[in-house]
């Protein structure tokens, strides 16, 4: 744990996440607790600063989730963003109502003399959301910002250190949203900005180091994918002679992917590179099934199988690590309880227990893009950390019904054309997730004089934040048609080509 960082208290506002995000981009470390929790989780983490952030709920309900009684007498400082805000003039003597304009989204602030809005100029956007207003601030405040429609947009008691805004900073619409979640990090809390990936990577070392002790021995299963990659290459790193990565190839991988985890980890590395060859095995125990849930299932036991069968041929490991990340510790911690929608790679299937193996989880503190920057600054290549999420079960959930080698062959061809015609026209990183789906059926079609009976390929491009939700990617016709035709000239057996424009929800990004 890393102190001297903000604690984020999270209400269950959709937002919470993103002043986490702001805050680290602003170099400084924050940790998000269950808005509720004791006071004692928040000393631990020995924070310099606490932000209260935003919530669904009303302060003056029933079930409202409230925070420890020393937030509001804490000497720290405190910023109360929306529900936060509410919750300090409400817990301290003021007064918080409902049944007024509800507000969502762009409004004008006037803004008074004030060191949270230091050099941000009167008259400019920001972001409301929502239903209920302080309508009386408790005594010792002043009001340092209000709108044509609200009042009281903002409060602060400068003796007390506390703060409240009623908009929100963290998104873009507020135009100097960062600006004043600077003043309150830097010019109020007087924090430092030492959060980078150098800094992470120096003190994960560290643990990772403290963890295995003297004679520990780690094993990582090795995907090809940006998190596991990224895992092995910190491991490496700490503890090169205690390391052993696990690469399984199930034969079900983008084309290219095996040796390229090869040349990267064995070759360029020069790790102890364990590769299983899976294919012949997950091919024979997939064919003909058709139902997606089986397939996962088939693929998931099998991995841990053969991983299991490898794990056991090196003598004396004493621990597993895994690439779990920041928003999938966040599910868990949620003051809602853990949700059920940890994703089903970061579940080994209680391997550690049966192996009698301790897990390492040196990610668990980063979002998705700090991961990409340690990766970079541990040495990986911007092609292997930039790269697009890939699922564990791999093309067995992009190939619709039974799967066969001719069948996954043909998919890996028709993908690797996409991706590289996306990378050559610079579209690759505007879009979060790009595949093609092989469809279990033939159309008619007509290529020279002949007529031809072929497989029809959807194509598949999304953008997204974090695959919880998804656009599909507004790619220019031009686009289309040119890879398109370049596919269809290039793969033998396919004659059709879709593209799939379906959001998520209600779609899924994958098709299985
Ligand atoms: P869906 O299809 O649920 O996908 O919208 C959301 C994100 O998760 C990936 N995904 C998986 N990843 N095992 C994984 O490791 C799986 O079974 C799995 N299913 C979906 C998907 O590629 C997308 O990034």
């Amino acid at each position: 744990m890393i102190k001297g960082g903000v604690a984020i208290l999270d209400f269950g506002s959709q937002y919470t996440q993103l002043i986490a995000r702001r805050v680290r981009e602003l170099g400084v470390y924050c940790e998000m607790l269950p808005g509720n929790c004791e006071w004692s989780e928040v000393t631990k983490l020995a924070p310099g600063a606490i932000i209260l952030a935003g919530s669904p709920y009303s302060v003056y309900g029933d079930d409202s989730p409230m925070p420890p009684a020393e937030v509001f007498s804490t000497s720290l400082p405190v910023l109360g963003i929306c529900y936060g805000m509410q919750l300090i003039a409400y817990r301290t003597g003021g007064r918080v109502e409902g049944g007024h304009h509800r507000e969502y989204g762009p409004a004008f602030l006037n803004t008074l003399e004030s060191n949270l809005f230091a050099d941000i100029e009167s008259g400019q956007q920001a972001w409301m959301s929502h239903g209920d207003r302080v309508t009386e601030v408790p005594e010792g405040y002043t009001v340092t910002a209000s709108t044509d429609l609200l009042p009281v947009a903002a409060m602060e008691n400068i003796e007390l250190k506390r703060y409240g805004v009623q908009f929100h900073p963290e998104v873009n619409h507020t135009v100097f949203g960062l600006d004043i979640l600077e003043n309150f990090l830097f010019n109020i809390s007087s924090l430092e900005a030492n959060w980078d990936m150098k800094f992470f990577s120096t003190r994960a070392i560290e643990y990772i180091r403290e963890e295995l002790g003297e004679n520990g021995k780690v094993i990582l299963g090795l995907s090809g994918g940006v998190d596991s990659s990224v895992v092995a290459a910190l491991l490496h790193r700490a503890v090169p002679d205690r390391f052993v990565p696990i690469f399984v190839d199930n034969g079900l991988l983008r084309a290219g992917e095996r040796e390229e985890v090869q040349k990267t980890f064995g070759e360029h590395f020069g790790m102890d590179l364990i590769t299983v060859d899976g294919e012949d095995r997950f091919l024979s125990e997939l064919a003909g099934v058709s139902d997606p849930e089986k397939k996962r299932k088939i693929i998931g036991r099998v991995f841990i199988e053969l991983f299991e069968e490898a794990a056991n041929s090196i003598p004396g490991v004493t621990h597993l690590a895994q690439g779990t990340l920041y928003p999938d510790v966040i599910e868990s911690v949620s003051f809602k309880g853990p949700s059920a929608t940890i994703k089903s790679h970061h579940n080994v299937g209680g391997l550690p227990e049966r192996m009698n193996l301790r897990l390492l989880e040196p990610l668990r503190e980063l979002f998705k893009d700090e991961v990409r920057e340690l990766g970079r600054e541990l040495g990986l290549s911007n092609w292997m950390v930039s790269r697009h999420p890939f699922p564990g079960p791999g093309l067995a959930v992009r190939i619709l019904g039974p799967i066969t080698l001719e069948d996954r062959n043909l998919l890996q061809r028709v993908d690797r054309v996409f991706i590289d015609y996306l990378r050559e026209e610079n579209l690759y990183d505007e879009i979060w997730q790009a595949f093609s789906v092989l469809l279990p059926i033939r159309t008619v079609g007509v290529m020279g004089d002949e007529r031809t009976y072929d497989r029809v390929v959807a194509l598949r491009a999304v953008t997204s934040t974090d695959g919880m939700t998804a656009d599909w990617y507004k790619m220019d016709p031009a686009h289309m048609a040119a890879v398109s035709s370049r596919i269809v000239n290039r793969v033998n057996g396919v004659s059709r080509i879709v593209y799939d424009i379906s959001s998520k929800p209600p779609g899924t990004i994958e098709w299985e």
